[in-house]
């Protein structure tokens, strides 16, 4: 696996504190990780510039699961027992978070997830939180946004049966959409890692849906979208917050001309918090635009720098309190407050892609 990094100091001494990170820096969901991370060192620069917390610096200890299964718990692991870390943020994956979360659960050191919105990482424990929103929230309001923007009743689903997340939110959006007299006519799988979709899209094609929900991540969405496109069929397709890349329009080109996705923030929020966050992201990513994983990963760092000043002490039991304590916290997603599940409820935005750009439509609040 990869080595370690680590910014914001020279290592674990007396003034600093270590706070780690695992991400998808590399592979298949790199874009996440990539900018979950960059706004996660966001944060902890404006932090340590303005004197870090209990007045030590903090050190980020981030490593790279290469986007593959299997290496999260071992990082967690390394985390913990050679960095003496006091709480570990990530990850934007919801399959991986899940392999994290009972490492640091039997450890009892708090994990934050940015962005995880499937329901069971923080039903891990007690030890874990997310800053996001959760998918039985994202699956209803892309299901009422399939009814009554959309305008369609015969919905067909093609669910990445690898990924939890995947799994969940097509669940979350079938049940209200069929409640509210939709109807699934067609219910097609893959893994994540396909290539070629033409066998479960010719299915679909037969059953005549009027728009189809891919309830995936960005590169199979791609793929997806555009195979459906020459295959003829040319009815909206619609997924959740895992669309959300740049590479989405990279991969997919101009067969995402006219698609829709839910997430969790828009860089077009003209609040002075947003927009002076956008200009210090760009200004230091060579005018690239933070996108929901680099608020959210900014959030979520700053949340628990909020529980270490507010708890007084990185002591983990107390530390834990604290974070889930957070009430109120204005971040750029939203105000943060966790409730007894250790979740947040926050609004979406629903994103549709026009010449090649990312266009906000809509606030859906809870
Ligand atoms: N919510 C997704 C998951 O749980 C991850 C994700 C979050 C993807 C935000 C893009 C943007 O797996």
């Amino acid at each position: 696996s990869a080595c370690k990094k680590s910014e914001g100091g020279a290592g674990a001494d007396a003034n600093t504190i270590n706070v780690g990170e695992f991400a998808s820096l590399t592979g298949k969901e790199a874009a996440f990780g990539q900018s979950s991370h960059k706004g996660t060192l966001l944060a902890i620069d404006e932090i340590n510039s303005k004197g870090g917390v209990l007045g030590k610096k903090v050190n980020l200890i981030y490593e790279d699961n290469q986007s593959k299964s299997g290496e999260s718990a071992t990082i967690a692991r390394k985390l913990i027992s050679r960095d003496k870390v006091v709480a570990i943020l990530g990850e934007v994956a919801s399959g991986r978070s899940l392999e994290a979360a009972p490492i640091c659960q039997q450890n009892q050191i708090p994990m934050i997830s940015p962005s995880s919105t499937n329901p069971k990482v923080t039903q891990v424990g007690d030890y874990i939180f997310r800053v996001c929103f959760t998918d039985p929230f994202q699956g209803k309001l892309i299901a009422n946004f399939a009814k009554n923007t959309l305008k369609v009743t015969k919905v067909a689903v093609l669910t990445d049966v690898a990924a939890p997340y995947s799994v969940g939110l097509a669940t979350f959006f079938k049940e209200p959409f069929v409640a509210n007299g939709g109807t699934i006519v067609a219910d097609q799988k893959y893994n994540g890692g396909d290539k070629d979709f033409k066998a479960q899209l010719t299915a679909i094609k037969t059953a005549n849906p009027e728009a189809i929900f891919v309830p995936g991540y960005y590169t199979e969405a791609a793929l997806i979208t555009q195979q459906a496109r020459q295959l003829g069929i040319n009815v909206p397709l619609f997924g959740g917050d895992g669309w959300e890349a740049q590479e989405l329009v990279q991969i997919g080109g101009k067969a995402m001309e006219g698609t829709y996705y839910s997430t969790h923030y828009s860089s077009e929020d003209q609040s002075p918090l947003v927009q002076d966050f956008v200009n210090k992201y760009k200004a230091k990513n060579n005018g690239e635009i933070p996108d929901a994983m680099a608020a959210l990963g900014y959030d979520s760092a700053m949340v628990l720098a909020d529980a270490i000043k507010r708890a007084g002490t990185t002591d983990e039991p107390k530390l834990r309190d604290a974070i889930a304590a957070t009430k109120d916290y204005v971040g750029l997603t939203g105000k943060t407050t966790l409730d007894a599940e250790r979740n947040a409820t926050k609004g979406a935005v629903i994103i549709t892609i026009k010449d090649g750009k990312f266009k906000y439509v809509e606030t859906v609040n809870p």
